[in-house]
């Protein structure tokens, strides 16, 4: 029993929410649709719920009339589409993989940091990168001599909040915030002297981690920063491949184009032409894919089993693309607001694929 099933985790928040079909933007009929493709059946399921020495769980699973809680085995493979920040969470998702489950993207939330060290190491990859930094005092000195425009931003899942830029406006320097609400505009900023920016810095007492980043000049739309979404996810032959992208655009005044800040969501196809010599633009989103692509295998080599990566790809007005974060829950709803339903509902076929790809290569 049990070879058909897929586990998708979840958090509890959004696992208490499936009787009232209230999961925020995980759509769970997506998961549902694209079972059935390939004769598989969806598990939605929490941490909390699952037994490891028994090898039993309590899933919600569609009766075909509603989602009902199931006493059942831990499905071999399961898609992890929840974000945990403490270490018995960890601890227990080891301890499922010591089982021999297979748990697909085990960590979504790896450190800044952590990518850039690893993609840095890649020399074919080092002309994508903008340069970053750990954050402190001296190290923000130093950026300031070296470059004129600067993102400053927590090492660990932020949706676009507690971003600072940066910027050299002709001898001052001008800090600006992105904003905790949708509408940014008009932003508060702050001016600072560089040789003041040490005794700033201390004072802001940054809460958590941040890194200092070189701010690549992206392509605008009516002055607003344009940037990709790249999802790049293992589907049926377990093989790495671009499902799709769209534009996203800052809201007017702001520098950061996250959604979930008032960022639009657009098919690339359609921005681009406008903030790009349109000519190039089919060369450009070719290029940004081959980026994406060798990205995803790069993490893939380094990081414990990942099938599903949502990539921030900026794009100067000259065409080069830049990495510039990758997220391992990604946000897949992005693509329903840019219009593109059936992307949107392909990201969640190739997951599912490929946990059936990863059923099949275990002989199950
Ligand atoms: N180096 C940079 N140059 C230009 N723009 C940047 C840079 N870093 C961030 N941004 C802008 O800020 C937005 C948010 O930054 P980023 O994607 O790095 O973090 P985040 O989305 O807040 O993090 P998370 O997804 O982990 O919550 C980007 O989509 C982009 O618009
Ligand atoms: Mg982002």
């Amino acid at each position: 029993m049990g070879q058909n099933h897929v586990g998708i985790l979840l958090n509890s928040s959004m696992y208490r929410g499936i009787p009232r079909r209230k999961t925020g933007q995980e759509s769970l009929s997506n998961y549902e649709e694209a079972a059935r493709r390939y004769g598989l059946i969806p598990c939605f399921l929490r941490l909390g719920d699952m037994d490891l020495r028994q090898n039993k769980c309590i899933a919600y699973v569609w009766n075909g009339r509603d989602y009902a809680k199931t006493v059942m085995p831990i499905p071999s493979v399961i898609h992890n589409r929840a974000l945990y920040s403490e270490q018995i969470a960890f601890r227990k998702l080891a301890a499922l993989s010591a089982r021999g489950k297979i748990v697909f993207n085990t960590n979504n939330r790896y450190g800044k940091d952590v990518i850039h060290r690893i993609l840095w190491n890649d020399p074919d990859l080092r002309p994508y990168l903008p340069e970053t930094v750990t954050a402190s005092a001296g190290s923000l000195q130093t950026m300031m001599r070296g470059y004129s425009d600067l993102i400053l931003k927590p090492v660990r899942g932020s949706v676009g909040r507690g971003i600072m830029r940066l910027r050299d406006a002709g001898g001052v320097w001008e800090v600006l915030y992105s904003s905790s609400k949708k509408a940014a505009f008009p932003q508060p900023s702050t001016r600072l002297k560089r040789e003041d920016a040490a005794a700033w810095f201390r004072r802001q007492r940054l809460p958590v981690p941040y890194l200092i980043q070189e701010r690549i000049p992206l392509a605008e739309v009516e002055r607003r920063p344009v940037d990709l979404r790249v999802t790049v996810q293992r589907g049926l032959r377990g093989t790495w491949t671009v499902t799709g992208l769209f534009a996203k655009a800052a809201p007017p005044g702001s520098f950061v184009s996250n959604i979930a800040r008032g960022g639009g969501a657009y098919p690339a196809t359609e921005l681009l032409p406008s903030v790009l010599p349109a000519h190039l633009v089919p060369a450009i989103i070719n290029h940004v894919e081959a980026l994406a692509l060798a990205v995803a295998r790069r993490l893939s080599s380094s990081l414990p089993l990942l099938g599903d990566l949502g990539m921030d790809i900026g794009i100067t007005s000259k065409g080069h693309p830049y990495f510039i974060e990758c997220n391992g829950r990604d946000q897949r709803y992005g693509f329903r607001k840019a219009g593109m339903e059936k992307t949107w509902k392909e990201t969640y076929i190739q997951p599912v694929a490929f946990a059936g790809y990863l059923l099949e290569q275990r002989g199950l």
